[in-house]
């Protein structure tokens, strides 16, 4: 008997041209490159041109044509457009909009997920439970960012501005018949399980405040150029939080499921800190191989983060199907997930 499952049909990233070492950044601001490293393992990132043709949509659909075709489908097959993002294009409509429009489609729902680095595995779990519910055959989900254009590149800025790169993945995920749907089992490709969480509780400790309701009106003149007016982070708190979330919510994935830490082939994991992968590798117990990073190039693009990863993973040649992947994610919100796939 044969089961009606999602996998991760095709896969791609884009990135903007233009690298920015730790050392660049001393042309703007007073930064130690050393330190960068020493304490996030970032050696560069990507930031886009400050020019208004540049735009996360733009860039998630660089990402999206590539992953349409390795999925092997024309764009008129998409029935579902996901496109998480904390750096829309504007304010309203969502970047999925936008994007729809840069590939040329009509008429498919197009929506945007708000959950920042949790923002992919958030939408990887409603893909699958559009495809499994018979309703979609191909759903298109991206991950996007241009963070640089909103960055405060003074030294004020500097804790959370060396952190944040650009950039774009996007996944397809399309239907597929599996004969063997026991993720224990199993070899073949497939989606397993989705485990989101969110407390709100500490939704002030990482965030962008203006533009936004919580102001007297939308985009007060006094907070322009304030710090209020770019991303803010208390970031030994979310340290504190990602290092214990993270795992904790992978264990409970592979718990749901039967499995062990050692059955997995390959953790793709958000990328917010070198010092966060290895913390999550003595927690979970694994070899430090085995969590794969993209870090010290990248930096952490966000939504974009775990499908730049896989991509990555592919190009060098760490990822063949069938293997066991678990990614997990944390985040502003705060929001964290964990999801298990056989690639
Ligand atoms: O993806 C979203 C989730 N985000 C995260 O998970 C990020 C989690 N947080 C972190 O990764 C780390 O907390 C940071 C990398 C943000 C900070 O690392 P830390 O080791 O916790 O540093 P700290 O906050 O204790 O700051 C240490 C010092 C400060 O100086 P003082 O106040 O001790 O004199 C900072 O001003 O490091 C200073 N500092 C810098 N120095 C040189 C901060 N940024 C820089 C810089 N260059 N660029």
């Amino acid at each position: 008997m044969s089961h009606l499952r999602a996998r991760i049909s095709g896969i791609a990233s884009a990135v903007p041209p233009d690298a920015v070492t730790n050392e660049d950044m001393r042309s703007f601001m007073e930064t130690d490159p050393k330190w960068v490293l020493q304490r996030t393992g970032i050696r560069q990132r990507y930031w886009a041109r400050e020019d208004a043709e540049v735009t996360t949509a733009g860039l998630g659909a660089e990402a999206s044509r590539l992953a349409i075709e390795r999925a092997g489908i024309r764009r008129d097959e998409l029935d579902m457009i996901i496109f998480a993002t904390l750096s829309p294009d504007a304010v309203y409509p969502g970047s999925g909009c936008f994007l729809q429009e840069h590939l040329g489609i009509e008429g498919i729902p197009a929506f945007d997920l708000r959950q920042q680095c949790a923002g992919f595995l958030y939408g990887l779990s409603m893909a699958d439970l559009y495809v499994r519910a018979g309703q979609c055959r191909h759903v298109l989900l991206v991950g996007s960012e241009i963070q640089s254009k909103a960055l405060d590149k003074s030294t004020r800025g500097r804790d959370v501005t060396v952190l944040f790169g650009d950039g774009a993945g996007a996944a397809v995920i399309s239907a597929v018949e599996v004969q063997d749907a026991d993720p224990r089992t199993s070899k073949e490709s497939f989606l397993i399980s989705h485990h989101l969480h969110a407390d709100g509780k500490y939704a002030t400790e990482l965030m962008h405040r203006s533009p936004g309701t919580m102001n007297r009106i939308w985009n007060p003149d006094e907070l322009v150029g304030a710090k209020e007016s770019y991303p803010q982070m208390n970031g030994r708190l979310v340290f504190n939080h990602a290092v214990r979330r993270m795992p904790e919510v992978t264990l409970e994935a592979l718990e749901a499921n039967g499995l062990a830490p050692s059955d997995v082939d390959l953790f793709v994991l958000h990328q917010a800190n070198k010092r966060i992968n290895d913390k999550f590798a003595k927690a979970v117990g694994v070899e430090d191989e085995k969590v794969f990073s993209t870090i010290e190039t990248y930096g952490n693009t966000t939504a974009a983060t775990i499908p730049i990863g896989l991509d990555e993973a592919r190009k060098q040649g760490r990822l063949e199907r069938g293997m066991l992947v678990a990614s997990a994610a944390f985040g502003a919100g705060f929001t964290w997930a964990a999801s298990l796939y056989r690639w």
